[in-house]
């Protein structure tokens, strides 16, 4: 069900016309000190260097072209105070774009040009088309998050779920999952997986296949089987409503042009989930845990989770959250699986905290690439077991 521009422009310019508010009062260069657009200047370029490279070509390149431009940057000041601009601008853009606006810069984005891209500097088209469209990309960047859900990051999961079940693989699962977003990863087990060892995993009639990459000679375990999942639940500051077609729209334009299988994962993820959508508490997952934790069966394996969410959190939260997790670990035998960056490198981290009869214990999995595409198993032996064999 992969959208193409041209069916988007069908379903979606109504929409973009009726939920913005126009005229917005977009600010001009001359008065925003300059200092600002020194500093939303670096913030551009910073963003091509470190996070486009290798990921995107086109928002590489239109990045730092756009880091030297006052009156763009200009337009990306009305940002709201601690959201990643440049994402937040690209995405505007892309929103527009996906949203059927008859423009030749569409001839550069991959996921909209059936052709492929074309060749050459995109940057006039993009200006012109920023230029024009001024009060537009206003109103979405004043009022729209950076807020993502990553299907594929579901792939990197499951081995770790493999872990958490252990011996127990026939017990029933208790989910919780912090920062969930749309609460697309909280349906893992109704997807099907294929890694790059050629195993595969869950019911091969999902409509959400994933696939993804093993690095490495160590083999991620997978579940034994699909498990029963008895309760499932996601926390969220802002969930996303999958019922609500302008927040799917958005959560779209946010993946970027060239991760067209991205794209095609998170709307196959989006139409499955849409006629039984998980539960998403509304409110600060420090908030909300505790009366959860106290719903949850008795008799499940209980398996909390977070996906680059914890980055988020100010230290302190973090530090109340992994005291919240203790207590209750201190009660009740439970499973934290964490997949978060890691501090001084481009990848994440999984790691599995347990606890056990109150006794913790804290292992690194795994390292993983942000989105899912590639998985590096660092443990040998067989992680269901325990077993160093
Ligand atoms: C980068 S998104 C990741 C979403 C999802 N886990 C994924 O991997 O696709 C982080 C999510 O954490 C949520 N979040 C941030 N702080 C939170 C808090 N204190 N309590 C609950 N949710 C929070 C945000 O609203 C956002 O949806």
């Amino acid at each position: 069900m992969a959208l193409t521009g041209k069916r988007r422009k069908d379903t979606l310019h109504g929409d973009c016309r009726t939920r913005l508010t126009r005229k917005n009062n977009t600010r001009g260069h001359t008065s925003l000190p300059m200092q600002d657009l020194d500093r939303l200047s670096r913030t551009f370029h910073r963003f091509a260097e470190q996070e486009c490279a290798g990921m995107s070509a086109l928002y590489e390149s239109l990045c730092h072209s756009l880091a030297e431009d006052r009156d763009l940057l200009a337009i990306s000041a009305n940002a709201r105070l601690g959201q990643p601009v440049p994402n937040l601008f690209m995405a505007a853009v892309h929103w527009l774009l996906l949203a059927g606006a008859r423009h030749a810069v569409t001839d550069y984005y991959p996921d909209i040009n059936s052709e492929g891209p074309a060749r050459g500097d995109s940057y006039p088209s993009f200006r012109s088309f920023c230029r024009d469209r001024i009060d537009d990309i206003t109103a979405l960047i004043s009022t729209r998050l950076v807020q993502t859900n990553v299907v594929r990051r579901c792939a990197v999961l499951l081995p770790a779920f493999a872990v958490a079940m252990g011996r127990e693989q026939e017990r029933p699962l208790s989910l919780v999952e912090i920062g969930a977003s749309a609460g697309l990863n909280l349906l893992w087990d109704r997807y099907s997986y294929t890694y790059s060892d050629e195993r595969r995993w869950g019911d091969p009639n999902s409509p959400v296949p994933l696939s993804s990459v093993i690095r490495g000679s160590l083999r991620p375990p997978l579940p034994e089987s699909i498990p029963q999942v008895v309760f499932r639940v996601g926390l969220d500051l802002n969930p996303v409503d999958i019922s609500d077609r302008y927040a799917v729209d958005w959560l779209r334009a946010l993946v970027w042009p060239e991760r067209v299988d991205e794209a095609r994962m998170l709307e196959d993820a989006l139409e499955m989930a849409k006629d039984d959508p998980p539960e998403i508490l509304a409110g600060d997952a420090l908030e909300l845990l505790p009366e959860v934790l106290q719903g949850i069966p008795s008799d499940s394996t209980l398996c909390l989770y977070h996906t680059n969410t914890l980055n988020q959190f100010p230290s302190e939260a973090r530090e109340r959250f992994s005291g919240l997790v203790e207590e209750h670990g201190s009660v009740r035998d439970l499973s934290l699986i964490s997949v978060e960056g890691r501090a001084g490198h481009h990848h994440c981290a999984v790691e599995l905290t347990q606890y056990r009869n109150g006794l913790k214990t804290n292992r690194r999995l795994a390292d993983n690439d942000s989105h899912g595409n590639w998985i590096q198993w660092l443990e040998s032996g067989n992680a269901l077991t325990g077993s160093k064999d």
